[in-house]
């Protein structure tokens, strides 16, 4: 049984009523209800968290270490400003699929770079809640040095 870690970062608690000409009109429980429902499909052990503090996002992927083995982060603004995330990421070896809701690469210039990208395994962006679904494909299938699937 694969075990994922979700990371939600900040404003993405506000999903549904939050810019819906960007991010739809989804919510985050939806979306949530979506990955777990996959989740139980593919044999993976979920844990999903949010935060709106950068801080608490380094502390979740610190204490990934030593329970997931990928985590999926959509670390929304933070993408953008954040070295701590990224090195919290390097860090901790857990292999990571980045997430995003809309392409980030086709909006404001601030959105088209992230810290986070070099880190890594690889990003998913523009597909609205289906980047998170298609990220836990994903996941499921990266292999994993040393690992059974
Ligand atoms: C986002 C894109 C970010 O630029 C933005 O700050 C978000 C959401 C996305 O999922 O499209 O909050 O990460």
């Amino acid at each position: 049984m694969r075990k994922v870690l979700v990371i939600h970062g900040p404003n993405l608690n506000l999903l549904g009523e939050r810019e819906p000409n960007v991010y739809g009109s989804v919510t985050l429980e939806e979306i949530n209800k979506e990955l777990k429902e996959l989740a139980a499909q593919k044999d993976v052990e979920l844990r999903i968290v949010q935060s709106n503090h950068e801080g608490e996002i380094v502390e979740a992927i610190q204490n990934a270490r030593h329970w997931a083995e990928v985590i999926l982060i959509n670390p929304a603004a933070y993408t953008h400003t954040s070295v701590a995330i990224r090195d919290a990421l390097s860090a901790v070896r857990v292999p990571a699929i980045e997430v995003h809701l809309s392409n980030i690469h086709a909006r404001e210039g601030f959105r088209q770079s992230s810290h986070v990208s070099p880190v890594v395994v690889g990003q998913i962006s523009g597909f609205g809640k289906n980047s998170y679904l298609l990220a836990l494909e994903a996941a499921v299938q990266l292999p994993l040095p040393g690992k059974e699937k």
